[in-house]
């Protein structure tokens, strides 16, 4: 059996959507939840569907490689760390801990509009193309080597709003895809 964890700071709908489709799986399941927000929505996500909950708070340490060692002393085995939202630059400690091993997903085309508001940023510049990146992290921000992308093409007079439910809508079908892929290739 193949266990994933899954990172999120927010909503979760991402989480939400692995896990669904995950539970079309008997081979691989998601063995935790990790969280830095004790507020955030995909807490709840993760308690009814019965996956644990680790939250962490990064301001409790002294330094991001404190914060992280004592978040890996909680940790259960894992084949995969699945970053789903997670808002922060995963450091030194956690990536050496599992090498090729982390994935993220970016709502753009990268290297196009790396950040936290790669949606937005795509939408102002005025390309006519964005879309969605799964790609292995590295030190750097959204710079890691590509997995999977996806294309989502932005219609003239395109609100932002509608741009974005429909870059989520892209996310929750390749996010799944990717981490089935990984499987098939024996990555994981
Ligand atoms: C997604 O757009 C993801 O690409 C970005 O943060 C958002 C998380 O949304 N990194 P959700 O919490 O999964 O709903």
């Amino acid at each position: 059996m193949k266990k994933l964890i899954v990172f999120a700071s927010g909503t979760g709908s991402n989480f939400q959507a692995l896990a669904d489709h995950l539970r079309t799986r008997s081979d691989v399941a998601i063995g935790a939840l990790v969280c830095d927000k004790p507020q955030a929505a995909v807490i709840g996500r993760a308690q009814a569907l019965g996956i644990p909950v680790i939250t962490i708070d990064y301001r409790a340490y002294a330094s991001k490689a404190a914060a992280e060692q004592a978040l890996l002393a909680r940790l259960p085995a894992a084949d995969l760390v699945v970053l789903a939202g997670f808002m922060r630059i995963v450091g030194p400690t956690l990536l050496a801990a599992f090498p090729d091993r982390i994935i993220n997903l970016h709502p753009a085309l990268l290297p196009s509009f790396p950040g936290r508001t790669g949606i937005e940023d795509a939408w102002r510049y005025g390309v006519k193309v964005t879309g969605v990146t799964v790609h292995y992290v590295d030190a750097g921000i959204d710079s890691g080597r590509i997995i999977a992308q996806a294309p989502v093409a932005i219609a003239v007079g395109e609100s932002l709003a509608h741009l974005e439910a429909r870059i989520h809508a892209v996310e929750h079908d390749l996010l799944p895809r990717t981490v089935d892929q990984l499987i098939l290739k024996g990555a994981i």
